[in-house]
């Protein structure tokens, strides 16, 4: 288990972009949609200024996992606002070149019978080079993986 839980915040005054990037499995929704705002190669990578708040939003969403969420400044707001819908989603999905996703609601239990993660989507490692199995950490991406 990862001992850090780095998280970075972005705010465009109306909503606030949470990043988690130990939750990142560089499935490249993000700078794919929308690249003038999400720059991986630049520091800070999320320039927040450079799109409408509905277009960081609709990319926030088709984030594969929580490493990327928002909130919106307006604490009422929050009380409306969608929940990201893939979490809602009654399945397990295997990412091409990556992890496997196993939503919160189904438990992953190792071989003590403990349960892991409960209560969070679980990103299972696939490539077999995670230093934290069984969870992917991303290095999938920096081995090439291909499956
Ligand atoms: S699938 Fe991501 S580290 Fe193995």
């Amino acid at each position: 288990m990862k001992n850090s839980r780095i998280i970075k915040k972005y705010t465009n005054g109306e909503i606030t972009v949470v990043w988690q990037p130990d939750e990142c499995i560089h499935s490249g929704e993000c700078y794919t949609m929308l690249p003038n705002v999400f720059k991986p190669r630049e520091r800070p990578w999320v320039k927040i200024d450079n799109a409408s708040t509905e277009e960081i939003i609709e990319t926030v969403n088709a984030c594969p996992t929580v490493a990327l969420t928002y909130y919106y400044n307006n604490g009422e707001k929050n009380q409306i606002m969608e929940k990201k819908p893939k979490d809602a989603q009654n399945k397990i999905e295997i990412f091409e070149n990556g992890p496997i996703m196993v939503p919160a609601h189904i438990n992953v239990i190792d071989s003590k019978g403990n349960i892991l993660k409960p209560g969070e989507d679980k990103l299972i490692c696939r490539c077999g080079h995670s230093a934290n199995k069984p969870f992917c950490d991303g290095s999938h991406m920096a081995k090439g993986f291909k499956g």
